[in-house]
């Protein structure tokens, strides 16, 4: 856990050009501008992005022929047209059932950037964290044998498949979900705040950098910093108990640490909190500063921080509507049970 440090602002660093320094100094860092760095950041060696690659998994994750019901796909609860996420409380999957611990489904969105995934942070990269959800029961609930099936039943994924690896590829399980992670990887919003970060200091607007002046000020940089401005564990309840702790009986891992929420595209994912009870960014801040900072952020502090959010809303990935591959006979038939 890093500690948590009071930064006080010197005049000087009102200007611009020192705000940038001290986001810097607290960690903050932006999405490189050059494709290149930006590529190294988001690239794994086991699983190497490739534009077939990419374009295969996209199809993938948005199939819904991959759930045991026909009608789930990842898309369905990290949903690429608004936030990467599903905008209901407690995630809902198959046959409607929420998930057993009350855990809203997080974004995917920016997800690359994060140092493990999952709430409790069980994953260690997006290639681990994919095969879960296709055989969770309330999310997908299908099997290993199923997917392989849905896949192999189609010629064209086949023919994909080939494409990606090669002709001698073996389609299993872990295959199609790394084919997955691997769509997911180019899943990275730069946002104005990054332009702002790596120079252009008209990028956010004097409300914007007023923002960010207090949200280093008080503390919160000490546990969203980094790429994603999260995605690595911490504590909660360090100076008081989540208001809505005891809906759902999620305690965190074993250590009581919680994966920290990316503050990216932020303004587009509510509701908040690893069981999604509170739907108001402004009284999810405020939330934060008494639960973890020990301090009450006021309202005129909330919508500051909350105008700085606004410049952490980033530019989405352009993705056309991706064709599916038609079913045939060999394809198993969904299962509404
Ligand atoms: C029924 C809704 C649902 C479906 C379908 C679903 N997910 Fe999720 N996803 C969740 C929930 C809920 C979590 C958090 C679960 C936890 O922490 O235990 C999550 C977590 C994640 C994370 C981790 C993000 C983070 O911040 O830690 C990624 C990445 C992800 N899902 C990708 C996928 C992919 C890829 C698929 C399709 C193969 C998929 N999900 C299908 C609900 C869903
Ligand atoms: C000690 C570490 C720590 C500090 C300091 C901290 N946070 Fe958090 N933040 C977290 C963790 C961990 C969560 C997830 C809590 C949960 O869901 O149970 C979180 C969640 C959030 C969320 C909800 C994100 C989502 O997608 O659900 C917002 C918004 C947020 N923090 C903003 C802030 C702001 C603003 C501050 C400063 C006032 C701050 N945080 C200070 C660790 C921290």
């Amino acid at each position: 856990m890093k500690k948590i440090v009071a930064i006080t602002l010197t005049t000087a660093s009102l200007m611009a050009g020192s705000l940038i320094q001290d986001a810097k100094n607290v960690g903050l860092t932006p999405i490189p501008s050059s494709q290149t760095q930006l590529l190294k950041l988001i690239d794994n060696p086991k699983n190497p992005i490739t534009k077939a690659k990419v374009k295969l998994g996209e199809k993938l994750y948005m199939d819904p022929r991959l759930s045991r019901s026909g009608l789930i796909s990842c898309n369905t609860c990290h949903n690429l047209m608004e936030g990467g996420d599903d905008g209901v409380g407690p995630s809902t999957g198959h046959m409607w059932r929420h998930n057993p611990h009350h855990l809203n489904a997080p974004t995917v969105y920016n997800a690359v950037f994060f140092g493990s995934q999952f709430w409790d942070g069980r994953a260690k990269d997006l290639e681990a964290q994919a095969q879960g959800p296709t055989l969770a029961h309330p999310e997908m609930a299908a099997t290993k044998q199923h997917i392989v099936d849905v896949v192999t039943s189609m010629p064209e994924y086949v023919k994909e498949f080939k494409k990606a690896y090669g002709e001698n590829v073996k389609i299993t399980f872990s295959k199609i979900t790394d084919t997955i992670a691997n769509f997911e990887r180019i899943l990275v919003t730069p946002a104005p705040y990054d332009a702002f970060l790596n120079g252009y200091k008209e990028a956010l607007t004097p409300k914007q950098k007023k923002g960010l002046k207090t949200f280093i000020q008080i503390g919160c940089a000490s546990c969203h910093n980094g790429v994603a401005l999260g995605g690595e564990m911490n504590v909660i309840n360090v100076a008081a108990t989540y208001k809505y702790m005891n809906v759902g009986d999620f305690k965190g891992n074993k250590n009581g640490m919680v994966k920290v929420p990316t503050l990216r595209n932020i303004t587009q994912t509510a509701p908040y909190f690893h069981n999604g009870m509170i739907w108001n960014l402004k009284d999810a801040i405020k939330e934060m500063g008494r639960i973890q900072l020990g301090m009450k952020v006021s309202d005129k502090q909330a919508e500051s921080i909350k105008d700085f959010f606004g410049s952490l809303t980033g530019k989405k990935p352009y993705l056309r509507m991706p064709m599916l591959p038609a079913s045939t006979s060999k394809t198993p038939k969904p299962n509404l049970n």
